[in-house]
Formats: structure tokens, C-alpha cells, sequence
């Protein structure tokens, strides 16, 4: 029986290094035999629902798309359509729920709404995104980046996460940084916010006992000899909508910014620059997010958090990322859902 079997897949930190180095190893495989046209469909005849209670475009395609290609169901639903989280109980939708399908994706605000669907479901769990954590997408990342490294191991590489280290990717970050053993520098003008949050307060004690996990205001120091540069956007979702906020964050975070005197930094001319997107790095694109005296003052002409510039040249690594996500979510489904070896 593989060791995934009937078990959710909440946050990294539920895994260990060996269990990560195989689901990776696992996607490797799906991603080969999909590329070559010879996927065999292993889902026939399962159900799975899809729950997003915020918007997405990669994760609920990658999660359809892996259920397409190994001939499994779907449903989706969200929050204006179905009874969810409103006026059904989480705990309620649960066991309903798990009583019709065979794998539940939550994507919502907080990790213990999730914890609670797994808490009252008989069915695998997987994590889609919460304000806390985004596992499913660093699993994409650790694949891609084992894809680009030549000559060493995901646990010898040096990662820079720059920009908003109080968010989702950041906290996920540290989690597998944690587990894996590669060197995280995150890199900002923050600093992480201690609040009463349990997960995001049990990730920063792991961290202050991690020797390979740093915290630095200075570029230099962040991205000396990195192998990735790693951004996310400086607005997650369901951050509040204000330009007051916002003008503050982006004052914090203006010298943050992924662009080409940053990667010049490294002093590695192979740096790859990595996103799990969305991005604000076209200006036609955000323009109309912001007033034309914010994006002036803070001379937002080139990009937020990653310059256009960066995002389209050789050195982005970004769309990989993207697609790399089918593969890991495929994995992660297939072996909670099936007994065998995959
Ligand atoms: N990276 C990511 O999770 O993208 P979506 O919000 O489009 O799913
Ligand atoms: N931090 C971002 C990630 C998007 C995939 C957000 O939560 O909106």
C-alpha cells in the first residue's frame, strides 16, 4: 500500500522530507507519461468536489484537469451557489459530503476551516489555499525546481523569497524549507507578524530553530549566490481593498521588488525567477488598481513585485511553475485515493 493512502494532504508540515521527495518523484512519472501520451486512467468511476471560496485560475484548473485526464468526476462549487460555509456548517458539509464523493479540494480563508473538513470527513482533504498556507502549490515549486537544478540536490540549493513575507507562499515556504533542509533567505522591509494565529505562530517557532532559515532587510546579503529568487503578489486575496492600505504596503515593499539589478545581485547569471502567480508586472494591466498619483509617486511604470521585464526574460521560470501544478495535484490525489503504488 503506498504510505499516502487515505490521508489529507492540509500542510507541508504534516510530511516528511522522504514523503515530499516522493510525491515529487511520483508527479515526475505522471508528467512523463502524460507528455509521452501514455497516461493510464486510474480515477474511472471516483467523484471529486472542488470548493473555492475565493477565485482561482491555475489550482481549479490543474485539480480538473488532473481529474480529466485520469477519467475521474467533478463538481465545483463556490460560495454564491452552494450552502457552504453559510448557511450549512463546515462540520455538516463534511460528512454530507463524504457520504457522495470520494475526494474533497477546499480553497477558503482560514486553515482551520479546512482542519475542520478533515476533522469530519471520511474522504482525502486537499488543500487549495487558505490565508495561512498554500501547499499544493510549493509542491509544484519543488518539482520545478528540481527540474532546474544541474549537479545538487532540492536540499543544497539557496532560495531568496522576496517581497511580502507575511502571506501564504511565505509561511508554506518555511515549512518545507524546515522539512527539506534547503537555505531560505526571505527578504523584506516586514517583519513576521507574530499574531494569534496557531499555524502561522507554530511555523515562526519552527523557523527560529531552523539554522537554514533567515530574515534580512539587505538585498545583498538575500540573494548572494541564490539559485532561485522567489516573489509573490504584495496583495493577497481577501487582504482588505483599501488605497490607504495599499499605499502602505507598497511603500514598505517598493524596494523589494524582483527586477534586473536585484538578479545582478546574485552574481549568478543562471538565477531562475520564480512566481506562483497571479502577478502586477504590466502596467496596462494594474493601472486601473491604482491612482495615477500612487503610481507616479512610487514610479510604478515597470511593475510591482517583479518588473516586466524579469517575468518575460530567460531567466523566468514562472510558467513551468504553472504547469508543474497538474502534475503534483495529480499525485496528490492519485495516492490518497488509491491503495497501489503509482
Ligand atoms: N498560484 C495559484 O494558486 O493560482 P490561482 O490563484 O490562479 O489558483
Ligand atoms: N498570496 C497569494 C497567492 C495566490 C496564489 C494570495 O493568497 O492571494
Amino acid at each position: 500500500m503506498n504510505s499516502f493512502y487515505n490521508k489529507h494532504f492540509l500542510k507541508l508540515s504534516d510530511f516528511s522530507k522522504e514523503n515530499l521527495y516522493e510525491l515529487i518523484k511520483i508527479s515526475e512519472k505522471l508528467k512523463y507519461k502524460k507528455k509521452i501520451f501514455k497516461e493510464e486512467k486510474k480515477l474511472v468511476g471516483k467523484n471529486i468536489i472542488l470548493i473555492f471560496e475565493k477565485n482561482s485560475t491555475r489550482t481549479r484548473c490543474s485539480f480538473e484537469i488532473a481529474c480529466f485526464d485520469q477519467g475521474a468526476n467533478i463538481t465545483y462549487l463556490n460560495t454564491i451557489d452552494s450552502h457552504i460555509n453559510d448557511k450549512e456548517s463546515l462540520k455538516d458539509s463534511a460528512r454530507i459530503l463524504s457520504k457522495m464523493y470520494d475526494g474533497l479540494e477546499y480553497r477558503g480563508k482560514y486553515q482551520k476551516n479546512i482542519e475542520i473538513l478533515a476533522k469530519y470527513s471520511t474522504i482525502p482533504v486537499w488543500n487549495g489555499l487558505t490565508n495561512e498556507l498554500h501547499p499544493t502549490q510549493i509542491l509544484a515549486d519543488l518539482l520545478t525546481i528540481k527540474e532546474n537544478i544541474k549537479n545538487k540536490e532540492i536540499d543544497q540549493i539557496k532560495l531568496s523569497y522576496i517581497g511580502d513575507i507575511n502571506n501564504n507562499i511565505s509561511y508554506s515556504l518555511i515549512e518545507a524549507s524546515s522539512i527539506i533542509g534547503f537555505e531560505l533567505y526571505l527578504i523584506s522591509s516586514q517583519k513576521l507578524e507574530l499574531g494569534n494565529n496557531l499555524y502561522i505562530n507554530n511555523i515562526i517557532k519552527k523557523m527560529k530553530k531552523s539554522n537554514n532559515i533567515h530574515i534580512t532587510s539587505n538585498l545583498n546579503i538575500g540573494v548572494k549566490n541564490a539559485d532561485f529568487i522567489y516573489t509573490d503578489i504584495w496583495f493577497s486575496m481577501g487582504e482588505e481593498k483599501s488605497l490607504e492600505l495599499w499605499e502602505k504596503k507598497i511603500k514598505k515593499l517598493r524596494n523589494y521588488q524582483v527586477n534586473h539589478s536585484l538578479l545582478k545581485k546574485s552574481h549568478n547569471n543562471n538565477i531562475k525567477v520564480m512566481h506562483c502567480l497571479p502577478s502586477l508586472h504590466l502596467y496596462n494591466h494594474y493601472k486601473k488598481l491604482f491612482t495615477k498619483e500612487i503610481i507616479s509617486k512610487y514610479n510604478l511604470y515597470n511593475g510591482l513585485e517583479i518588473t516586466d521585464e524579469v517575468f518575460e526574460s530567460k531567466n523566468s521560470i514562472i510558467f513551468q511553475q504553472a504547469e508543474n501544478k497538474i502534475h503534483t495535484i495529480k499525485a496528490i490525489i492519485m495516492t490518497s485515493l488509491l491503495k497501489e503504488e503509482i
